[in-house]
């Protein structure tokens, strides 16, 4: 097979890994990809990995059989529809399904009419429709820009004049949905879906929001855990047969089957689990825990859902632990440079790290992004990989590199 994995993100890194150990890979290219990627793979830097032109040129230029889509923006611009109209086989769902994350709007609207357990909520278009809602809200509330934000779009708040501001600032280009605050525990919950069956992979968890403690604006991820200890069998079982498996059910019923990941995110409630999200993708940092616990050929695996052939394709995970812990640069995620020289990075064998848009030019490695690496501690126990992640945590250095100090300990509800 040869394989083009479409990012350059700490994800891709990781997915682009899981095809770089395949016995099944005979050429594997990233695109754009980074510095990490370009160690395991042959990185297509100047590719616009959201133009479909561009990919299907790639794919004809490079010989290449399969793409795997990292994450949302080649999706909603149709860069997948492109891939499979032209027979190029595609890890990645059509826009048409993608809007279940591009759009919340239609995603809340897909939730209600399935009766998929969710927050309650309502979008809103009008201005005054909006602001007169917010004066008289009937409990506390979240609300959301409806299209991609990047994990940045959602403002949690009881101040009336900054819901009205932020509200205000939406209307003027997208729509919003307001919804009832949860109060639990948060989950992502990955499935492989071949257009015809699934099968769900080691739960996650994420942690979102920028500071220890849970404190802080939300951010697209600033460490994960895979698996989750905390998340109780009986909560595991509902969110199974409450949230998973009517999804799917509803998901072929409105013709919206597809190839690749549907990612759940969760908040584990008192009155039951709960869907604030759907992702089309693997979460970032999640797949960066998930990915190295899958013990399967990852070629094989991403050939068996091309295929439609999952039911019979068997998936081996591990029964280790992973902790994820994202080391991000100084202002993110609010403004951050980019560009920052890297004194250096940890060598240890017993960790994974993953490079975020970093690049390389004359032997000097340098940071493209807020988030711009994941350090991930693999252990026999949940503890075990905390540590060895946190020991190796330090060991990134550039100016102004940060972390989150408590990446593994239990997130109470918020
Ligand atoms: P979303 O993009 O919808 O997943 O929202 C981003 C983050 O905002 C979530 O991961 C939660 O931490 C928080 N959030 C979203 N919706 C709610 C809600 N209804 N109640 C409480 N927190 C929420
Ligand atoms: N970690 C959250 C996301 O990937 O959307």
């Amino acid at each position: 097979m040869r394989v083009l994995v479409l990012g350059s993100g700490a994800r891709e890194h990781a997915i682009t890994s899981k095809f770089a150990q395949s016995r099944r890979i005979s050429g594997l290219f990233a695109a754009p990809g980074n510095a990490g990627t370009s160690q395991i793979a042959v990185n297509l830097p100047d590719l616009d990995h959201t133009d479909s032109h561009a990919v299907l040129r790639a794919c004809r230029e490079h010989k290449l059989n399969m793409v795997f889509v990292g994450g949302e923006e080649p999706m909603a611009a149709g860069v997948t529809d492109a891939l499979i109209q032209e027979n190029i086989d595609c890890v990645g769902p059509p826009r048409k399904t993608a809007r279940l994350e591009s759009s919340k709007t239609f995603s809340k609207e897909f939730m209600q009419r399935n009766r998929i357990p969710t927050a309650d909520g309502r979008s809103f278009s009008d201005r005054q429709e909006f602001e007169e809602y917010i004066r008289n809200r009937p409990y506390r509330v979240v609300l959301k820009k409806s299209g991609l934000a990047a994990g940045k779009g959602v403002l949690e708040s009881d101040d009336t004049d900054e819901m009205l501001a932020f509200g205000r600032r939406v209307l003027k280009n997208d729509t919003l949905v307001i919804e009832e605050h949860l109060i639990g525990y948060e989950v992502s919950v990955f499935a492989l879906s071949d257009g015809a069956s699934y099968c769900l992979l080691p739960c996650c968890a994420d942690y979102k929001k920028a500071h220890d403690g849970s404190t802080g604006p939300n951010t697209g991820g600033m460490g994960a855990v895979c698996p989750v200890p905390w998340l109780e069998s009986g909560a595991w079982n509902r969110i199974c047969s409450e949230i998973v498996e009517p999804t799917f059910a509803a998901l072929q019923r409105e013709e919206l089957s597809f190839v690749g990941v549907l990612y759940f995110g969760i908040m584990v409630t008192d009155r039951g689990p709960r869907t604030l999200e759907f992702n089309l993708r693997f979460g970032d940092p999640e797949a960066q825990v998930l990915l190295p616990l899958i013990k399967c050929d990852f070629g094989s695996l991403s050939e068996a859902l091309v295929q439609g052939r999952l039911a019979d394709f068997p998936i081996e995970v591990s029964q280790k632990s992973a902790v994820g812990v994202v080391i991000a640069a100084a202002g993110y995620p609010g403004t951050y440079k980019t560009g920052i020289t890297v004194e250096s990075l940890p060598e240890s064998d017993s960790i994974r790290l993953f490079h975020a848009a970093t690049t390389e030019r004359d032997g000097v490695l340098s940071t493209g992004s807020g988030r711009c690496f994941t350090v991930v501690g693999i252990g026999r126990e949940h503890l075990d990989a905390m540590n060895v992640a946190y020991a190796a945590a330090p060991q990134v250095k550039f100016k102004g590199a940060w972390y989150r100090r408590d990446i593994g300990g239990k997130i109470f509800g918020s």
